[in-house]
C-alpha cells in the first residue's frame, strides 16, 4: 500500500480536509485505489510549541505519493512564517514549478456575469509557475521608517522554470477539445522577464502546431475575463499574475469555495505532488461550519486524475456536478448546508455512481 500525506493545518483546513479524508474512503471503499492516508500534524499549533516547522521535504517526498494540504495561515503567527516554511519548502525544495487552476462553472446560477448564457463559456485552466517570480523572496529594505524608506522585491524568472511551466500549459491545452493557450505576462512593462516568456513560449508553440496560440497582456487579461471568459481555454502565466488572475477567475465559477489546485514537477514520476484549495485558512468563518468542502476535494480529485485513476476521478467529478446542481450547499453559494452535511452529500452521490 503506498500512501498519502494529509496535512490539514489552520483555520478551516481542518474542517475541509476531513471531509476528504471521508471523500478518500468511500472511493476506496469503490475503486481500490490502494492508498492510505496518513495525517501529518504541521500547522500553527505545532509551530508555536516548537518554535519552528523544520519538516524534512525530501523525507515526505520519498515516503508518500502526494501530499494534500489544507490551508496554512494563523493570526497568532502575524508573518505567517510556518506557513512559509511548509508550503514555501514543499513547492521550492520539490520544483513543484507548475500550478494547475482549473475553473469550470458547472450551473449558471454560480457565475455572477449576467451575459454568461452558457455554462460552456467558462471552462479554463491557469497554469501558474509556481516557484518563482515576486515570491523568491530576494530583496531588501534600508532607510525603513525614513521618507526615503526603499524597499524592494526581485522577480526572479529562469528559463528552465519558464520551460516546465510553458511546455505543461501546451501539453495541457492539446488534450483539451478547443487546444488554445494564452499567454499572459506584462512584457510592455517587464524588459527582462517579458522578453524571455515571449520567446520561450514562441520557442515551444513550434512543437505544437495543433494548439493555437494567443497572447494578452495582464491587465486585458483581467478585463477579458471579465468581459468574455469564453474566450479563454488555457492560460500560462508566471507566479503573480497567475496568483491573482485565478482568484478573479475562480470567481466566475462560485468563488474560492469551488477553486481547487494541483502542483507538481512535470519530472517527478515517484511523486505526483501538492493538491489543495486556491482558498486559505479563512479564520472568519472557522469553527462555524460555513466552509466548503468542495475546493478541497476537488484538489484530491485532480490528484486522482493525475495519478491515472479515471473511473474513481470521473465519479467524484459527477458527485461535484450533482452537488453544484443541488440544494445542499454551503452560504459562501447561497445556501445554509454545513461543511459536514456537503461532504456527506459528496460521500452519497460518489457510492450511488457504479449503480448508475
Ligand atoms: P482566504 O482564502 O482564507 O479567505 C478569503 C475569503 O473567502 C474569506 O471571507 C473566507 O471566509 C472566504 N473563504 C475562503 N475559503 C472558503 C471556503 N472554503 N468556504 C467558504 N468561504 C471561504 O484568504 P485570506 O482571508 O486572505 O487569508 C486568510 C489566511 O490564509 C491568511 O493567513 C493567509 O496568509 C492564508 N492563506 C493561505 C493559503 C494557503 O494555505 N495556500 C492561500 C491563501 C491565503
Ligand atoms: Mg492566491
Amino acid at each position: 500500500m503506498s500512501s498519502l500525506a494529509v496535512i490539514p493545518g489552520d483555520g478551516i483546513g481542518p474542517e475541509v480536509m476531513a471531509e476528504v479524508v471521508k471523500v478518500h474512503a468511500v472511493v476506496e471503499d469503490i475503486f481500490g485505489t490502494g492508498l492510505t492516508t496518513d495525517v501529518l500534524p504541521y500547522d500553527a499549533d505545532y509551530f508555536l510549541e516548537h518554535g519552528d516547522v523544520d519538516i524534512d521535504i525530501q523525507e515526505i517526498r520519498n515516503r508518500y505519493r502526494a501530499v494534500l494540504l489544507g490551508a496554512l495561515g494563523d493570526p497568532r503567527i502575524p508573518d505567517n512564517r510556518h506557513a512559509k516554511q511548509i508550503i514555501g519548502g514543499l513547492r521550492q525544495q520539490l520544483e513543484l514549478s507548475v500550478n494547475l487552476r482549473p475553473v469550470r462553472l458547472r450551473t449558471l446560477e454560480h457565475c455572477p456575469l449576467k451575459h454568461v448564457t452558457s455554462i460552456e463559456d467558462v471552462d479554463l485552466v491557469i497554469v501558474r509557475e509556481n516557484t518563482e517570480d515576486v515570491y523568491v523572496g530576494i530583496g531588501g529594505t534600508v532607510r525603513g521608517g525614513r521618507p526615503g524608506h526603499v524597499a524592494m522585491e526581485v522577480g526572479v524568472h529562469t528559463r528552465w522554470a519558464v520551460d516546465r511551466a510553458v511546455t505543461a500549459a501546451f501539453e495541457l491545452a492539446r488534450s483539451r477539445p478547443r487546444r488554445r493557450l494564452t499567454l499572459v505576462d506584462k512584457s510592455n512593462a517587464m524588459p527582462s522577464a517579458g522578453p524571455l516568456w515571449q520567446e520561450r513560449f514562441r520557442a515551444i508553440a513550434s512543437s505544437y502546431p495543433d494548439v493555437e496560440c494567443d497572447h494578452l497582456y495582464v491587465d486585458a487579461a483581467a478585463m477579458e475575463l471579465i468581459r468574455y471568459p469564453a474566450r479563454f481555454d488555457v492560460v500560462v502565466a508566471g507566479n503573480l499574475f497567475g496568483d491573482i488572475l485565478s482568484d478573479e477567475a475562480a470567481q466566475l465559477a462560485g468563488g474560492l469555495g469551488v477553486a481547487p489546485s494541483a502542483s507538481y514537477d512535470p519530472e517527478d514520476t515517484g511523486f505526483f505532488g501538492v493538491f489543495e484549495a486556491v482558498h486559505g485558512s479563512a479564520p472568519d468563518i472557522a469553527g462555524t461550519g460555513r466552509a466548503n468542502p468542495l475546493a478541497s476535494v476537488m484538489s484530491y480529485s485532480l490528484m486522482l486524475d493525475r495519478m491515472g485513476l479515471r473511473e474513481a476521478h470521473t465519479a467524484v467529478e459527477r458527485a461535484v456536478d450533482h452537488v453544484l446542481c443541488g440544494d445542499l450547499l454551503t452560504p459562501d453559494l447561497g445556501g445554509i448546508a454545513r461543511t459536514d452535511e456537503v461532504g456527506d452529500e459528496m460521500c452519497r452521490a460518489i457510492a450511488r455512481h457504479d449503480k448508475d
